[in-house]
């Protein structure tokens, strides 16, 4: 990644812990950013910010369940009295509940899909975008994924429509930011299947 336009940033990404959201963190801090990662289990996030930290990147973090809207106050919070500005929130968190028929997923299950996948991203960009407001601008990027452009899915109902909701919720925040004073840049990636080499025997 081009070190210029990364460097002393401070990019937050949710889920970080491993896989894609720990991929987007080091790239960010090899690249010079600050990063401030965070995901469920304080235990896995402890160990992430120790490992990048024994590469010499400057990272923090803490733990952060984007179903629960306390838990991201608390990261935004954190990485303000920390760094005192966001310049990008990644919102990666995402569960995927395995390749099953609709009729094989408990009730639960979809409940924590759809807490995580829908409702921790409406949450992350609720609250990030007022800051990005008051500090003129600020990038957001949600993570979206298969089913992400209403395409059927197969065996994966649930995880498919909660990324079609991604993808409609930030075209509609990126709508309602292009007609503020804000230069927020809300944007939507889909990355391709892949299995990181943090995720490896998982
Ligand atoms: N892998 C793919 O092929 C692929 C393809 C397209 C899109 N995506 C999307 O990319 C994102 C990352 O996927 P991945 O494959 O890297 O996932 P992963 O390897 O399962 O890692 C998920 C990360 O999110 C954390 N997490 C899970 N639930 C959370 C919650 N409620 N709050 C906060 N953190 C949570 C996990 O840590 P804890 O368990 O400690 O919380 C972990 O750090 C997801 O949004 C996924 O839908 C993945």
């Amino acid at each position: 990644m081009e070190e210029g336009k990364l460097k002393d940033k401070v990019v937050v990404v949710t889920g970080s812990s491993r896989g894609i959201g720990r991929a987007i963190a080091e790239a960010c801090a090899a690249a010079g950013a600050h990063v401030v990662i965070g995901s469920r289990s304080e235990e896995a996030v402890r160990r992430a910010v120790s490992e990048m930290q024994a590469k010499g990147y400057s990272a923090g973090g803490i733990p952060c369940d984007v179903s629960k809207p306390a838990d991201l106050e608390r990261l935004l919070r954190h990485t303000l009295e920390t760094w005192q500005r966001i310049d990008v929130w990644v919102n990666n968190a995402g569960l995927s509940g395995g390749m099953r028929p609709l009729e094989e997923i408990p009730s639960e299950e979809i409940g924590a899909i759809i807490d995580t996948n829908i409702k921790g991203v409406l949450e992350g960009c609720r609250q990030v975008m007022p800051i990005f407001r008051k500090q003129g601008k600020g990038i957001l990027i949600n993570i979206s994924g298969l089913g992400g452009k209403g395409e059927p899915a197969e065996f994966s109902t649930v995880y498919a429509a909660s990324k079609a909701a991604v993808t409609s919720l930030t075209k509609s925040i990126a709508r309602d930011a292009a007609s503020s004073e804000t230069r927020g840049c809300p944007t939507c990636w889909t990355p391709w299947r892949c299995r990181p080499p943090s995720s490896a025997g998982r």
